[in-house]
C-alpha cells in the first residue's frame, strides 16, 4: 500500500522553521513562523495563563470527555468577547459556535460546514493570503479561486480591483474568505472606511463571508481588530467565523479555536450548532480541552482577565514600536515606501518588496530568515538586532 503514495511537499513555514532552529549563528534573526517573541527571544507562557493552569491544577477532578462542541465555558466567553456581549444576533440567540482544534481546526469545520449545505459554493481566498487556507479548505473538496488583495508596487491593499473581480465574477453565495484584521502574510488590513464599503457590497452581491480572525488583539486591540467581523455580521443575512487563541492568548501547542455562524434565526443556528458537532465528530471526535479550559477561566474572571488584557496590550505595543524602529532604521533613499509600508500595516507580519535571490541572500550572508513570499514576523526581532536587520535588508535591495 504505502509504494503508491507519493512524497508531499514541506509545509513552506515549517520548513524555514527548522532551517532558522538548524541555523548555529548566534547572530541569527528568525522571522519565520508567526508566533509571539519577547525582546529576549523567547514565546513565554502568559502570565494569566500561568495563574489559571495553576489553578485549574488544583480545581479539575476530572478528565472524562467534555462535548463534540467542547466546552460550553469557553464558547460563551468567546462569542462574547469576539462580538461584544450586547451584539444583536447574539442577544436573538442567532449565532452557533463550537470550540475547534486550534484556528486551523476552525477554518476546517467551516469549510465543512460549507460542503454540507450541497450548494457546492466557490470560496474565493485573498491574493496572497496564509499558506494553509488553500490546503485546508481546498482538502474538504470545494473550488478556490483567489481575489486581488495586497499590491506588491504601492505596498497596500488593491481595494478597487478586489471588489471589481468579485463584482464581476462570484456568484451570488459564493463565499469570500476575509482576514478579519493582521493580514498574513502582509499585515496589510482594510480600513474602517473600506470595510464599510465592503460589507453593504456584500449583502447586496449575496456573498457569505467566512472570516479568519487569527490574530484579534495584537493589531490596535479586540474592539478594533473586531471591527470588520461586527459589521459584516450586522450587514449580511449569515456569516462563518473562525478565531484562534494561539497568538493572543500564546497558546499554540494547546490548539484552541472556535467556529461560529451567524444564522437566520436561533432555530437555524441551533440547526448549525448541531452540525458542527457532528462534523467534528466525525473529523477528530472532540477539541483539546485543557487550553480551553484556561481561556474560559481567565475570560470568566475580571482578575485574570485584566491581567491577561494587560499583557497582550503590552505584546501589541512592542510589535508597534519594533515597527517603529525598523522603519526609522530603513527611511534612506530608495526604501521610504517599505518603511511607511511597515508603521502602516499591523500585527505580526509585513511583506519585504524582495526577491527570491534577495531573501536567499538574506539567509546565507546574514543568518535573517523571511518566508520566500517575502512576509517578516516582526516579533521575532528586538531593540539590539534592528540595526543589523535593517542593514541587512539595505544591503541585499
Ligand atoms: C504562521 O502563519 O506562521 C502561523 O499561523 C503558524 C502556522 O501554523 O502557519
Amino acid at each position: 500500500m504505502f509504494e503508491s503514495l507519493i512524497a508531499r511537499p514541506t509545509d513552506a513555514i515549517m520548513a524555514l522553521m527548522a532551517m532558522a532552529n538548524a541555523d548555529t549563528n548566534p547572530n541569527k534573526i528568525d522571522l519565520g513562523v508567526g508566533v509571539y517573541k519577547t525582546e529576549d527571544g523567547a514565546t513565554p507562557i502568559m502570565r494569566a495563563v500561568k495563574q489559571a493552569s495553576g489553578l485549574n491544577l488544583t480545581e479539575e477532578i476530572t478528565k472524562s470527555y467534555v462535548s463534540t462542541i467542547g466546552n460550553a465555558d469557553f464558547r460563551k466567553h468567546m462569542v462574547e468577547l469576539i462580538f461584544g456581549s450586547d451584539y444583536p444576533a447574539l442577544t436573538d440567540g442567532r449565532i452557533a459556535a463550537a470550540q475547534a482544534t486550534g484556528g486551523s481546526g476552525a477554518l476546517r469545520l467551516g469549510a465543512e460546514l460549507i460542503a454540507s449545505s450541497g450548494l457546492d459554493p466557490v470560496v474565493w481566498v485573498p491574493t496572497p493570503t496564509w499558506a494553509n487556507h488553500t490546503p485546508l479548505i481546498g482538502s474538504v473538496g470545494m473550488t478556490i479561486k483567489q481575489y486581488p488583495y495586497y499590491n506588491k508596487t504601492t505596498l497596500g491593499v488593491d481595494f478597487d480591483d478586489m471588489l471589481t473581480c468579485l463584482e464581476q465574477e462570484a456568484k451570488p453565495g459564493d463565499v469570500i474568505v476575509l482576514h478579519g484584521c493582521c493580514h498574513n502574510p502582509s499585515g496589510a488590513d482594510l480600513s474602517k472606511e473600506e470595510w464599510d464599503r465592503l460589507a453593504p457590497f456584500m449583502r447586496d452581491n449575496e456573498l457569505v463571508p467566512f472570516i479568519d480572525l487569527a490574530y484579534f488583539g495584537l493589531g490596535n486591540g479586540i474592539e478594533d481588530d473586531t471591527y470588520g467581523l461586527r459589521l459584516m455580521g450586522q450587514t449580511c443575512p449569515e456569516l462563518i467565523m473562525a478565531a484562534s487563541c494561539s497568538k493572543n492568548f500564546a497558546l499554540y501547542k494547546e490548539r484552541v479555536g472556535l467556529v461560529a455562524a451567524i444564522t437566520g434565526s436561533a432555530d437555524q443556528a441551533a440547526l448549525v450548532q448541531g452540525q458542527f458537532g457532528a462534523l467534528q465528530r466525525r473529523l477528530t471526535s472532540m477539541p483539546p480541552d485543557h487550553g480551553a479550559a484556561l481561556v474560559a477561566r481567565i475570560l470568566g474572571d475580571a482578575q485574570l482577565r485584566s491581567v491577561w488584557s494587560e499583557e497582550l496590550d503590552e505584546m501589541r505595543n512592542r510589535m508597534k514600536s519594533l515597527r517603529a524602529q525598523l522603519s526609522g532604521a530603513l527611511r534612506v533613499q530608495g526604501a521610504e515606501a517599505m518603511a511607511d509600508a511597515i508603521t502602516a500595516q499591523n500585527g505580526m507580519f509585513s511583506m519585504l518588496p524582495l526577491s527570491i535571490e534577495q531573501i536567499e541572500k538574506l539567509r546565507t550572508d546574514h543568518s535573517v530568515y523571511i518566508m520566500n513570499s517575502g512576509r517578516m514576523n516582526i516579533a521575532g526581532a528586538n531593540k539590539s538586532n534592528i540595526p543589523l536587520l535593517a542593514d541587512a535588508i539595505l544591503k541585499v535591495l
